[in-house]
């Protein structure tokens, strides 16, 4: 499902439930980090670091501890970039070498309505706009969800090339286009990055199936 939103380049792996997981499937650094959490945080965790490694092993890197870092952004390997989802049924994660991206961000939800409020508190009156223009395309489709989604590829791609910086749901305007599968966010703040780069914006891929909703983000070097 991931790699519909992802360049061929990019490894990823995906699971649709957690399986029985051996006592050695978390490093003992990533079972401290862990443990105090809820069962359903625990098994999310860890699964979604089990497609991480298997990821990884793709490209040759062999299994390492994935620890949360920076705002919570995973801690990678050097020379890796890479992102991690999880939500009900779903977690994948997706890897690519640091000389090829720059910047990989990818997210998954069910695909439904936003809870109550939420909509508000994350779009524009643009954005709303936009989304109402969307549901008389093609009414089938959760666009509210897609672009909350879509928004949390973004903060992901963002976050480890702005060295952890914050970036509200209000400071990118995001539009999508429903017939080619892919979404433009543009940043309404500076994306002033600690290596020079300035960002302006983010170009990604969505995809609706199977009750899910996914969007991925790269970004170039
Ligand atoms: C961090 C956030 C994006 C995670 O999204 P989510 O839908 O709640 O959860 P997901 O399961 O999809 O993703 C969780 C994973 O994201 C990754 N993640 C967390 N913080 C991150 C960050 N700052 N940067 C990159 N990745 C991050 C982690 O791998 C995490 O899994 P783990 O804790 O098991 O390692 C979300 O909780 C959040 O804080 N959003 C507010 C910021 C935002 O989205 N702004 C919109 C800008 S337009």
């Amino acid at each position: 499902m991931i790699e519909q939103v992802l360049p061929p380049g990019v490894r990823v792996a995906e699971l649709f439930a957690d399986p029985e997981h051996t006592p050695d499937a978390l490093f003992p650094q990533e079972a401290t980090h862990i443990a105090k959490a809820v069962d359903k945080r625990r098994r999310e965790f860890t699964t979604v670091r089990v497609c991480a490694r298997a990821a990884l092993g793709e490209l040759g890197v062999a299994p390492v501890p994935l620890l949360p870092g920076v705002r919570g952004a995973p801690g990678w390997p050097a020379g890796i970039v890479g992102s991690m989802t999880h939500c009900d049924g779903y977690r994948a994660a997706a890897v690519a070498r640091a000389a090829d991206l720059a910047s990989v961000g990818i997210d998954a939800e069910p695909h439904a309505t936003l809870p109550d409020g939420v909509l508000g508190m994350i779009t524009s009156e643009s954005e709303r706009r936009h989304l109402d223009g969307l549901a008389r395309t093609a009414p089938h489709v959760h666009w509210d969800r897609l672009l909350f989604c879509a928004k949390e590829a973004v903060y992901k791609a963002w976050s480890p090339l702005t060295g952890g910086r914050w970036l509200d749901f209000l400071e990118a305007d995001v539009a999508v286009d429903p017939l080619a599968g892919t979404f433009r966010a543009r940043l309404l703040v500076p994306g002033d990055c600690p290596d020079g780069r300035v960002l302006t914006g983010f170009d990604g891929r969505w995809h609706v199936a199977g009750g899910l909703v996914v969007a991925g983000i790269t970004v170039a070097v």
